[in-house]
């Protein structure tokens, strides 16, 4: 269970024939990466995080989940600039802990960026049906969204009464067909997408700065600086009636979603052309554009309308609104529609290649995980499980819910990336590195603290969600991978034999 996959090995993978094509350079790699984090976080959770949760000092809790992701991107950079094939995280953890430990990375960031696609499907019906009202349009109601609701008093789902997110399935069904015919036709339309929400983006922090009222960031933090709760018992700061944390650290949980995505660049290593140089660089550039970006965009929204007046389904055109300029109305929705389509298309491409890996390594099915189309050499069958998965999930569950559930999942997948790199510098002192983190080992050990601690900013009911699916993922595992696994199949004398070479 704690066998680790040698490095040898993934680098003859490698270099075998049935790989996915190397086309991605920096530059697209970095599209990647902007692509997968600029979405609903910043254009849809905003609203709600600053009016309910931080206040103005929201603009404090995306610097406070910025730097947190600035620790763990180090020690991805460090992981990937060693490991030239896919798999991101799950591939680290099987290198560094072992199998067993991998597996549970893997399981939750197949959850993680599944959900995480159906919470951003969700944010692009939300502008969607923005936009359809600028047209006095209406979709029928029992098409408008997810069919259950998290009822805060009885602290459970109810039914909405709603049927499907329509838009939400549309999007998801395009999107998959997209990811089928190719990689390079991916990051084609990603790119266009990356180009329209970046400007978008710079047009609210440069438009709106001229409608910020400074008076607006008074009181700057209503709801406190902190807002921790340990196992639903607050330790430090305020907390709602239904129990659930308030407070700038609270916000920083909620912000930490917006940034969700840099990683996703790791899992094209395979497809990248110079893997170990390009794809650390991709992700700093992606994550340090992005939280500049997102500093500036919280602060222009709290500062253009008071804080409690800012709307939760699309609040930065709202805030637009509300300073007087409703023509930004159509272009600010537009932008943040398509924006937010392209995260969809890499968090199901950063899906499947996780499903692809554990497939090569045998803990899934490798007959429906990780069959590549004959043609477009693409993972078609994944891709479609995941579009399935998403499609069906959106149309059930509730932004809310789906968000608190991604993030706690990949901040123990964050923290567990830190843990490894320090482990791998251990076992693994000589291994090539094209990058190495700075400070060893007080960075990874800074970002093991913060990614704890905005897990302790989330509400209990995750921690319990999260469980469920580990629960479930513990049978899986028992129940086929750990007899599956290509590496067990190894005779261990050889495993030891490759490792000393190493
Ligand atoms: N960071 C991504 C978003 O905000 C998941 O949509």
């Amino acid at each position: 269970m704690f066998e680790r996959k040698p490095l040898a090995s993934m680098a003859a993978e490698a270099g075998s024939e049935k790989r996915l094509r190397r086309v991605l350079g920096a530059a697209e790699l970095t599209g990647l990466g902007i692509g997968a984090i600029v979405g609903a976080g910043i254009f849809v959770s905003t609203g709600a995080a600053a009016r309910d949760i931080a206040g103005p000092a929201l603009m404090l809790s995306f610097v406070v989940a910025g730097v947190t992701c600035v620790f763990v991107a180090l020690c991805y950079a460090e992981l990937a600039s060693m490991t030239p094939v896919t798999g991101s995280a799950y591939t680290y953890a099987y290198a560094t802990l072992g199998e067993f430990p991998a597996w549970i990375v893997g399981w939750i960031l197949v959850l993680g960026y599944g959900v995480s696609a159906a919470v951003v499907a969700q944010g692009v019906s939300r502008y969607f049906q923005d936009l359809l009202g600028v047209f006095g349009l209406k979709l029928p109601a029992a098409l408008t969204s997810a069919a259950m609701d998290y009822n805060p008093e009885l602290g459970r789902l109810v039914a909405t009464g709603k049927l499907l997110d329509l838009p939400a399935v549309l999007v998801t069904a395009i999107v998959t067909v997209i990811l089928i015919v190719g990689i390079r036709e991916s990051a084609r339309f990603n790119a266009l997408m990356v180009v329209v929400k970046l400007g978008v983006i710079m047009f609210v922090i440069g438009v709106g700065a001229l409608y910020v009222h400074t008076e607006a960031w008074t009181p700057f933090a209503p709801y406190g600086l902190t807002g921790i709760n340990l196992f639903g018992k607050t330790i430090s700061g305020q907390h709602d009636a239904g129990g659930q944390p308030l407070g700038m650290l609270a916000g920083a949980a909620i912000a930490f979603f917006a940034y969700i995505g840099f990683d996703c660049v790791a899992t094209y290593s395979e497809e990248a052309r110079r893997p170990r140089r390009d794809v650390p660089a991709g992700i700093i550039a992606s994550l340090s554009i992005c939280t500049v970006l997102y500093i500036g965009v919280t602060a222009v929204l709290t500062g253009m309308a008071p804080y409690k007046t800012l709307d939760t389904q699309a609040p930065i055109s709202s805030a637009f609104v509300q300073a007087g300029l409703p023509w930004a109305r159509v272009l600010i929705s537009t932008g943040a529609l398509t924006g937010i389509v392209s995260v969809v298309l890499v968090s199901i491409l950063t899906q499947t290649r996780i499903l692809l890996a554990m497939a090569r390594d045998g803990l899934i099915p490798g007959g429906l995980f990780g069959a590549l189309h004959e043609r477009f050499r693409t993972p078609w069958k994944a891709t479609l499980f995941a579009g399935i998965f998403v499609a069906v999930t959106s149309s059930l569950l509730p932004i809310g819910v789906l968000i608190g559930l991604v993030s706690i999942g990949i901040l123990l997948v964050y923290l567990i990336v830190c843990v490894g790199v320090m482990v791998m510098r251990r076992i693994q002192p000589e291994a090539e590195r094209t990058f190495r983190v700075p400070f060893m080992p007080v960075v990874p050990l800074l970002g093991v603290a913060s990614c704890l601690l905005l897990m302790l900013s989330l509400p209990f009911e995750h921690w319990l969600r999260l469980s469920v699916w580990l629960l479930l993922g513990l049978a899986i595992y028992f129940g086929y991978g750990r007899r599956n696994s290509a590496l067990s199949l190894i005779p261990a004398a050889t495993a030891a034999a490759s490792l000393e070479r190493e």
